[in-house]
């Protein structure tokens, strides 16, 4: 049976490595002949990218399997196949839970998605599942695979796979491995291609962009070549904001740990990168830090962000904050608190910690009842929500550059995003799509602005 004229859809869950990684799988898929469908109901083949980060993946994906269950039935030649980081964990669990699953493949074998689902079709269910992503495999790097972009103007850039870090609560190093980076000169040379092709804005991504380099430089020594060890991303951040045609670099996520003045110096002499630092806190207790494993405490993470400051006009600061970790007392939340009115955040993600299985913090003694946890998570909400509104009406009166994105709702209205990634409505000609254009902002929301061309 041949793919030709056949459709696809891709549910995607979780973070931008897995939107990246659905953006690679279509890719794939239109390679071998297949188009997008409008809706999973119109689709032949049905993806789901799946996430584990939190609670209720599992619940949510058996759901959406038991939906598609009675559409195999009424048409058997419908294909399903489960990716991303919860088959990574779960791998011969699902097609155990749910016989119908066609393919099953994870997080190191993104690149054989269309082939799986093509050898499927003639031996039946496969579940591939590789521990590590090889490094002497090409293909299995993102920049071997053309990209179908959701957005002309701006790309994701994969620069580091996996993580060394063990933070007690993260599921992230069991499902993604070890950290791998990326070869300094093949990234330059992707997003130099990019550039070629007009995007104007890279998002770097990684789960700890400040150590990246560190693998490369050690399997380097290993080889016998002699180089330093030292810090690349700085350098990094500098060479692609020297390409020409790159006009916005952002990145995600760095951690304090990590976090060298070397970076923010980067950040502020090279014009191309957003003046947005998003640094993960996690907690403001030291207690609670250190049982997490972060290897910091408060204390070093207010320094590396006055430090980021200093150094960057106009820097907005976001973060990650977990409430109700195991042994978090009333005491330890009340630093995070106030370490979080000492900052002031510009806008942030903030969560109930739910148990991994498998991650230390699983069997940790002191488990948080749910109802604490909830009411805990309520009074930061407020704290943070606060921060949010009183962040985007401090630009009331700025003009700032906006990447048009595409037409807004209306006719002659424009959507395009801020330096600070907030949503930016304004009017303008629909010709302006694609470019970075100023904006003079005249009224903020929690979640948007709105403004006129400057
Ligand atoms: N429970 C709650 N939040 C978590 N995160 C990661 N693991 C967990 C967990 N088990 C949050 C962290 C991280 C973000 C991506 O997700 O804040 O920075
Ligand atoms: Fe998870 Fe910590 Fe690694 Fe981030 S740094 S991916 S939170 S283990």
């Amino acid at each position: 049976m041949t793919t030709q004229g056949q459709q696809y859809f891709i549910r995607t869950y979780g973070c931008q490595m897995n939107e990246h990684d659905t953006e690679r799988i279509a890719s794939l898929l239109q390679a071998d002949g297949m188009s997008e469908a409008a809706s999973m109901d119109d689709a032949d083949v049905v993806v789901l990218n799946t996430c584990c980060i939190r609670e209720n993946a599992d619940n949510k994906l058996y759901g959406q399997l038991g939906n598609l269950k009675q559409r195999k039935i009424d048409n058997p030649n419908l294909q399903i196949a489960v990716a991303g980081c919860l088959a990574q964990k779960d791998r011969d669990e699902i097609q155990a839970r749910a016989g119908h699953v066609d393919v099953v493949f994870g997080t190191h074998n993104v690149h054989r998605a269309a082939e799986l689902l093509e050898l499927a079709r003639t031996q039946g269910p496969i579940t591939e599942i590789l521990e590590a992503t090889a490094r002497d495999d090409a293909l299995a790097f993102p920049s071997a695979l053309p990209v179908r972009r959701e957005s002309d103007h701006a790309a994701w850039v994969t620069i580091q796979i996996g993580c060394d870090n063990n933070c007690a609560f993260c599921i992230v190093p069991a499902v993604r491995g070890p950290e791998v980076s990326r070869p300094f000169d093949q990234l330059v040379g992707e997003v130099r291609d990019l550039a070629g092709e007009g995007i104007s804005e890279v998002t770097l991504l990684g789960q700890n962009v400040n150590s990246y380099g560190r693998d490369l430089a050690i399997n380097a020594r290993r080889a016998g070549e002699d180089v330093r060890l030292r810090p690349m991303f700085a350098e990094l951040l500098r060479t692609i904001g020297d390409i020409n045609g790159i006009r916005r670099i952002r990145y995600t996520s760095p951690h304090p740990k990590d976090m060298g003045p070397d970076v923010a110096e980067a950040m502020a002499e090279t014009a191309a990168v957003c003046e947005h630092l998003h640094m993960p806190l996690q907690s403001g207790s030291d207690r609670v830090l250190s049982l997490m494993h972060r290897g910091y405490n408060a204390e070093r993470y207010l320094r590396v962000i006055e430090q980021a400051r200093a150094t960057i006009p106009d820097l907005a600061v976001t973060t990650d904050i977990i409430v109700g970790f195991p042994g978090e007392t009333e005491a330890d939340f009340e630093q995070t608190m106030r370490c979080v009115e000492e900052i002031g955040y510009a806008s942030s993600f903030s969560f109930k910690y739910s148990i991994r299985p498998g991650t230390p913090g699983a069997s940790m003694p002191r488990q948080v009842p749910e109802d604490v946890k909830s009411e805990r998570l309520k009074r930061l909400q407020d704290l943070l929500y606060t921060q949010q509104m009183a962040f985007n009406k401090s630009l009331i009166g700025r003009t700032l550059d906006v990447l048009v994105e595409n037409g807004g709702r209306d006719d002659g209205q424009l959507f395009g995003r801020s330096p600070y990634l907030q949503g930016t409505h304004f009017d303008g000609d629909e010709s302006l799509v694609g470019q970075i254009v100023p904006v003079l902002i005249t009224g903020a929301g929690r979640n948007s602005l709105t403004g006129e061309l400057a």
